[in-house]
């Protein structure tokens, strides 16, 4: 048997376990959306939202990419921004980095990746290089990567913040809160590194103050 055939496979014992335990569980999720959660996480294999958090398919809405990162620019992040926060109404947006995490790693080394990869990770060095007095201090590499993570992943939600989308969304229903986490691969514990609540104080310079609602 191929190994994407295994997965056809254990796809089809997978939904006969859904309907054995609740014989409505597919016919109620296609029918209706309604998450409160948009998690923004890193495409890592081992870091999936839905397997860490214990929550069932219905219950998180998700985008991820290489190191959870939240790009102004990014059509395809700010589409499921809106499309969640403007449409699904959801109450929370976690960014969930990852301590080990190999785009932190690569955006910390002086390796050429070419160019489209350049231009990714070329995001995470502007952050390290906002906080480089205290990173360049942390002497042990591992140690370093994982402040960074958790830096990264404070800058990005701080990202999220400055999107009109966001904070209209503020003005009009006070919601979503925004969270920052780092969940540890050693340990499967995940670790809040930073929380902006609705309405929270952001840098004048990005606050819009002719929102159309
Ligand atoms: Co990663």
């Amino acid at each position: 048997m191929q190994t994407y055939e295994k997965l056809l496979l254990e796809n089809k014992a997978w939904a006969q376990e859904r309907v054995e335990d609740d014989p409505n569980f597919f016919k109620r999720l296609a029918s209706l959306q309604t998450p409160e959660f948009l998690w923004i996480g890193c495409s890592d294999s081992r870091v999936s939202a839905n397997e860490i958090t214990g929550t069932q398919p219905g219950e998180i809405f998700v985008h991820r990419n290489i190191a959870n990162l939240v790009v102004h620019t990014d059509t395809n992040l700010l589409s499921v921004l809106d499309y969640a926060v403007t449409h699904l109404e959801v109450k929370h947006i976690i960014v969930c980095g990852h301590y080990g995490c190999g785009g932190i790693k690569a955006a910390m080394s002086n390796t050429d990746y070419n160019q489209v990869l350049n231009m990714w990770l070329r995001n995470i060095k502007d952050v390290y290089r906002k906080h480089f007095t205290e990173l360049d201090a942390i002497k042990d590499e591992e140690l370093r990567s994982d402040r960074l993570t958790e830096l990264n992943v404070k800058e990005q939600v701080s990202h999220l913040a400055k999107t009109s989308i966001v904070q209209k969304a503020w003005q009009k229903r006070q919601a979503p809160d925004l969270h920052g986490w780092v969940y540890g691969l050693k340990d499967g514990i995940i670790n809040p590194v930073f929380e902006m609540k609705a309405n929270s104080n952001i840098d004048p310079l990005y606050e819009y103050h002719d929102l159309k609602i």
